[in-house]
């Protein structure tokens, strides 16, 4: 079996992302999805909610990291926020923080901690500037997220 297949099998595809909001994979999705260079570049995939490996965006506050360097959370009942993952100081992972409303860098060491708002703009430093910010549709239960 070919790892398309097995992947399909498994209910694998384009808009599957990682469970562990800090982890992100370095493979590269096929189908609709290109995966955004340092400088930007198109983002164009579709998360299907009812998926068991998307249920992180269900709850609001809810976030998960796509695989192809895209944060993605619920930040209210009927809005998304699209984020590119890598904080824009050092490239460390973001995560969303729903007490504040608010993107945070994951990097513990000191000096580091930048906080972001939905949008991405830098709430505070030391990031240099903001993370490229992604549009969002929900039809149904499916959410798309694009450039
Ligand atoms: S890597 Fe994010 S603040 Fe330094």
């Amino acid at each position: 079996m070919r790892r398309h297949e097995f992947l399909t099998a498994l209910g694998v595809s384009a808009g599957t992302v990682i469970f562990a909001p800090f982890l992100v994979s370095c493979s590269k999705s096929s189908m609709n999805t290109i995966v955004p260079g340092p400088g930007g570049g198109t983002v164009d995939f579709t998360l299907d909610l009812t998926l068991s490996a998307n249920a992180a965006l269900n709850p609001v506050g809810g976030f998960l990291v796509s695989t192809n360097g895209v944060i993605v959370a619920h930040t209210d009942a009927t809005t998304y926020a699209a984020l590119a993952s890598a904080c824009t100081h050092q490239g460390y992972v973001v995560a969303y923080d729903n007490a504040n409303t608010r993107f945070f860098c994951t990097n513990p060491a000191p000096g580091h901690g930048s906080l972001y708002k939905t949008n991405g703009v830098v709430i505070s430093g030391p990031a240099p500037s903001a993370l490229k910010m992604f549009n969002t549709t929900l039809t149904g239960t499916s959410l798309r997220v694009f450039a």
